[in-house]
This record gives C-alpha cells, sequence and structure tokens, in this order.
C-alpha cells in the first residue's frame, strides 16, 4: 500500500515556485529520503504533507487521506520532527513528552510509561528531570524525536534529523530510525548529507530547486555511473581556486570539488595520475594525494544534479534545536 502519494505537488510563494509538480510515491514500512541541498524545496514539501503549508497546485495523500481536507485523521496517524523543536524550554524532557502524550489523548498512566520507555531508548533517562533548556543540542533532537513517538505513529516525518548536532548523538539517531524502520514504521525524511541518506534509506528522491530530478534505491542510482572511475585528488591547498582552470585543462573529464582541498575526477576512461601530478606541480601546488574510490551515491548525485557534492555540505548554521 502506498502511505504517501504525491501528484503533481506545487507550492508557489507569492510567484516564486518553492516546489514546482512532484511526483512520489511512499510505500508502507519504507524508508525515504528526500535529498538536496539547502533551499532544493525539502522543507517546504515536508510542510504541505504534514498540513502547515497549503500546497498551491496538485493532490497529496497520507494513507489513502487528502491532505487538504482529512488533516486532523491524517495527524493522528504521524509522527512530525520538525527542522526547529517545538517542545516547551520550561518543561523537564519528561513532562515535555507527557505534556504531547496529553495533546494525542493518551490516559496519564500510558503516556507516563511511554515516556519513561522513549527517554530510556534515546538514553536520555538521566536528564529526564531537567529543563529541556539545559539540554545539549543533540539531546534536544532526540527529545524532539522522543516526543514525535509518544503516540506510536507509523509514519514519522523528519527534517533534517541529524543537521548540526554531535557525532554521536547523530549516530543513535541513525539507529534509533533503523530501528524503528525494522519495526514497521514507514519513515519519510529529508537531509543534505548524501552519505546519511544512502546509508539509511531504501529509496531516495534527488531534489533540486523544486523539483525531483531522480527517485531509486541508492544501489541502482549508483548503478548509473558505475562504468565510471572515480579518481580523487588531494592537494595541499585549497581546492576551488584551481577548478576552473583544471577543467578547462581536461576537458574530457568531470572534475567537481569535494572537500576543502579534494576533487573527484570522474571519467569513463581509466585515469592516470601524472598529468594531474604535473599541472599542479606547473601551479606550486603539491598533489598530496591521488586514490581511485567506488561510485557511490555521491558520484551519482553530482552526475544527476550537476551539482558539486560540496554544496551540500555547507552546514547550515541553525538556532535552538
Ligand atoms: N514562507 C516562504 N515565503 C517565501 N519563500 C519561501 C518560504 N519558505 C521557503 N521559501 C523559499 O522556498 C525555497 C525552498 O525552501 P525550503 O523548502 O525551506 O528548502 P530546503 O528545506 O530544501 O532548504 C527557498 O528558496 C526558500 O527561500
Ligand atoms: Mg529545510
Amino acid at each position: 500500500m502506498s502511505m504517501i502519494e504525491s501528484c503533481g505537488l506545487t507550492k508557489d510563494y507569492d510567484g516564486f515556485v518553492a516546489v514546482r509538480g512532484i511526483d512520489f510515491t511512499v510505500d508502507s514500512g519504507e524508508f525515504f529520503g528526500l535529498l538536496g541541498p539547502n533551499g532544493a524545496g525539502k522543507t517546504t514539501t515536508i510542510n504541505i504533507l504534514i498540513g502547515l503549508a497549503r500546497l498551491s497546485q496538485g493532490r497529496a495523500r497520507i494513507a489513502g487521506l487528502d491532505v487538504g481536507e482529512d488533516m486532523v485523521r491524517i495527524k493522528a496517524q504521524i509522527g512530525v520532527v520538525a527542522d526547529e523543536s517545538n517542545l516547551y524550554d520550561e518543561l523537564s524532557g519528561y513532562d515535555n513528552l507527557c505534556f504531547c502524550g496529553s495533546l494525542y489523548g493518551l490516559s496519564p498512566r500510558l503516556r507516563q510509561q511511554r515516556a519513561d520507555k522513549l527517554l530510556d531508548e534515546f538514553g536520555l533517562s538521566p536528564a529526564r528531570d531537567k529543563k529541556f533548556r539545559a539540554y545539549s543540542r543533540g539531546m534536544k533532537r532526540k527529545l524532539t524525536i522522543a516526543a514525535a513517538l509518544i503516540h506510536e505513529p507509523s509514519l514519522l516525518f523528519l527534517d533534517e534529523p541529524t543537521s548540526g548536532i554531535d557525532v554521536e548523538s547523530v549516530r543513535q539517531i541513525r539507529r534509533m530510525l533503523q530501528s524503528l524502520n525494522n519495526d514497521g514504521v514507514t519513515i519519510f525524511l529529508t537531509t543534505h548529507y548524501i552519505e546519511e541518506a544512502e546509508r539509511l534509506c531504501d529509496r531516495v528522491a534527488l531534489m533540486v530547486k523544486g523539483e525531483i530530478v531522480a527517485t531509486d534505491s541508492p544501489a541502482r542510482l549508483i548503478e548509473a555511473c558505475q562504468h565510471d572511475n572515480v579518481l580523487q585528488l588531494t592537494v595541499d591547498q585549497a581546492a576551488a581556486p584551481f577548478l576552473p582552470a583544471l577543467s578547462q585543462a581536461f576537458p574530457s573529464v568531470h572534475i567537481s570539488e569535494v572537500a576543502e582541498a579534494t576533487f573527484a575526477v570522474t571519467s569513463e576512461e581509466i585515469l592516470d595520475i601524472a598529468p594531474f601530478a604535473l599541472w599542479f606541480g606547473e601551479r606550486c601546488a603539491r598533489l598530496l594525494e591521488a586514490r581511485l574510490v567506488k561510485p557511490s551515491l555521491e558520484t551519482a548525485f553530482v552526475m544527476l544534479t550537476n551539482l558539486d557534492a560540496k554544496s551540500m555540505k555547507k552546514e547550515k548554521e541553525k538556532k535552538g534545536t
């Protein structure tokens, strides 16, 4: 059964089209990711699906219910983790969860039971009685996810759940999401981390400038560039200033900047390192490392979107969460 169906979904903000006629379906039990850079339209898409924004054109259904007409019934079945937390600074972790439970009409006993269970599962029991405002960013994010699960939804929406928090919390959140999904919860998440989408998602939709350019499993998206050779070159200085001249000097290959001092050279031919070492040498730069890497979702992403993978890695500054 389809859990989410989006047909021609469009959002227009006074003439600016943030989401342009996107189509996708998410099956029940699937782990689905919307992957794209900042400004792609990911949050707008989620907001339409959860009833926070009205669509301008098109149609969307969740569990067979129309998002424009049946939001009350939809809300009982979904959990939402927005990019900014909606919890109360002045309440403890435990009280925040119990309060969310009361909003869903859970009995006091049931909400207390679930609150304690969720605190335990997210490793937050030691901070049970601390005020939310005293939580670290990672703890806040985990509690926000726990709160979205208090009514045991069958579909969970998460908007960039691992962005801007510590590595250990990221790991814990990813494990929790995988385990929820194993238990049958359908997951729809947005992310600008290519590697996160590759690791977690059954299927990924690549979104750029309001449009979905491809939707498939990471393996099948990668298959499309399976025949490419990808050579990663790391130099002893910033890569960006070299990019235009380097691309001009080697017009038969595709070159992108993947990290501060690293290029990815993609080609259907076997690549020889020597001409690159020479080229950098002539410009007083040293080639520190060259290695062949297997095509990854990053390679597929760059190929399918014509974007630099590095543009995805720019961390958005966020407050609060
Ligand atoms: N309320 C709004 N009014 C006008 N433009 C908006 C509004 N919300 C988002 N946008 C614009 O829509 C585009 C998509 O934004 P968003 O959905 O937040 O992207 P993402 O979550 O992928 O970063 C951006 O260009 C953003 O500036
Ligand atoms: Mg967003």
